[in-house]
């Protein structure tokens, strides 16, 4: 089949990776792509979040399945227009992509399916949600309830840092997202995520993974989109997966096919872990990245199995193989993120390093130039691997990492601390 994956990140990458493993993929391309896709498919320089145009590429280039990588084109629409234009596809509605785009809905739906999660309160004006502030005391969370690229949640551990992030959103910080701010019961705890595949009411857990939000080593300094992950989360037992799956993911899909908008595609559950009790931190409607990139590794080929089943409604008759193992990922990012960083600098020595069914470099932001790898973006490159234990596969990762030739890039030395 020809296969169209939306997306240019590590995520993105991955899931070509693993994808193009698959004897039942012919041709695969990917909009816009990076340097790393350029070498493993066609890229497409397509505006992704433009129904139309992503339509009519699919009509003049017989895709038979597009994979719809990141939230926002979810968020916009695209797996309703590419259904409507009976393209299949692997995403949620725009309806159901508002586990993601509104945290009011989430903790609504959450409610309503007596899903366990922090207390909440959701408030229009900044009067009102500082006077709630000021009730409740510190620690507590703020949050913008639109989509802002991951950015607008701020977890106050003073009152007068809560007032301030509350003055933030309201003077337009985060521009439409943060019209509405959430405000949010403080939960302590060791976080991990879980991702389902999930369509109406029939799932399937494919694997757990923590990732690591601070920019600094021992998690400190500002948080970024992620600067490394493994699989699986240690501390998602087995017992504590099934009582999520059982108080948490399934009850929120059956409130959403209650509602008229059932879920179609993988469900990343962000969650809070106390005393072997987990509550929902948060919904998200698409692969983690970098955690998407573990999870390739760890499931290789039938990746493309996997999300067929899903789209085609045969997860009930579907298993995933998972091996006893275990993958790092080693996020390698541009000097200065995530703050301001240069972009153009070249980075050498990707050809000379191994790639196989254990350890690969996925790409997120670069750019091919004259044969020349050059980053473009904040989180460049994705040192994954895989090995029987997390300690091997950190290792193989970090000299891999220093086999790269990339002086303006930096990564964290420390990934996977808290299961080592
Ligand atoms: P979100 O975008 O909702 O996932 O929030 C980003 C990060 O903020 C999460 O990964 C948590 O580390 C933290 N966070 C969000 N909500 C809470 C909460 N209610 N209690 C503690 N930490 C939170
Ligand atoms: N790594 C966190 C995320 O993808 O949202």
């Amino acid at each position: 089949m020809n296969i169209l994956i939306l997306g240019s990140g590590g995520r993105e990458h991955s899931l070509a990776w693993a994808i193009k493993q698959n004897p039942k993929c012919d041709r695969l391309i990917c909009a816009p792509g990076n340097a790393g896709m350029d070498e493993i498919a066609d890229c497409a320089d397509i505006d992704i979040l433009n129904g139309g145009a992503v339509v009519e590429f699919c009509a003049e280039n017989a895709i038979d399945y597009v994979v719809i990588g990141p939230e926002a084109p979810l968020a916009a629409g695209m797996a309703d227009r590419l259904r409507a234009a009976g393209v299949k596809c692997f995403g949620p509605s725009r309806e159901a992509a508002r586990l993601e785009a509104s945290k009011t809905f989430t903790k609504q739906v959450c409610d309503a399916a007596n899903v366990p999660t922090a207390g909440w309160a959701r408030f229009g004006d900044a009067a009102s949600a500082a006077a709630h502030i000021r009730e409740q005391g510190a620690p507590i969370v703020v949050k913008a309830d639109g989509l802002a690229a991951g950015k607008g949640v701020v977890v106050a551990m003073t009152e007068a840092e809560a007032l301030a992030a509350i003055d933030d959103m309201f003077a337009g910080a985060y521009g439409e997202a943060g019209a509405e701010v959430v405000i949010e019961e403080f939960m302590q705890g060791e976080e991990a995520s879980l991702f389902v595949l999930a369509n109406g009411e029939h799932c399937m857990a494919i694997g757990s993974a923590q990732d690591h939000k601070r920019v600094g080593e021992g998690d400190t300094g500002p948080n970024t989109g992620g600067m490394g992950a493994y699989s699986p989360a240690p501390v998602l037992t087995p017992e504590i997966e099934a009582r999520v799956m059982a108080e948490i993911v399934r009850p929120t899909l059956a409130a959403m096919a209650r509602r008229g908008t059932p879920y179609q595609g993988v469900l990343y559950a962000g969650l809070m872990i106390l005393d072997g009790r987990a509550r929902l931190v948060e919904y998200n409607v698409r692969f983690g990245d970098p955690e998407c990139q573990v999870l390739c590794m760890r499931l290789g080929a039938q990746v493309l199995d996997l999300l067929l089943a899903c789209s085609d409604d045969r997860l009930h008759e579907t298993r995933a193989a998972f091996a006893d193992d275990h993958a790092i990922t080693v996020v390698m990012a541009a000097r200065g993120y995530p703050g301001t960083y240069r972009k153009g600098s070249a980075i050498r020595g990707l050809d000379d390093l191994p790639s196989s069914s254990h350890q690969e470099v996925f790409h997120a932001g670069t750019t091919l130039s004259d044969g020349q790898v050059l980053a473009t973006g904040g989180r460049v490159l994705n040192v994954t691997t895989r090995a029987a234990s997390l300690r091997e596969a950190r290792d193989l990762a970090y000299g891999m990492v220093d086999a790269i030739d990339w002086p303006d890039g930096f990564c964290r030395r420390d990934i996977g601390w808290r299961a080592l």
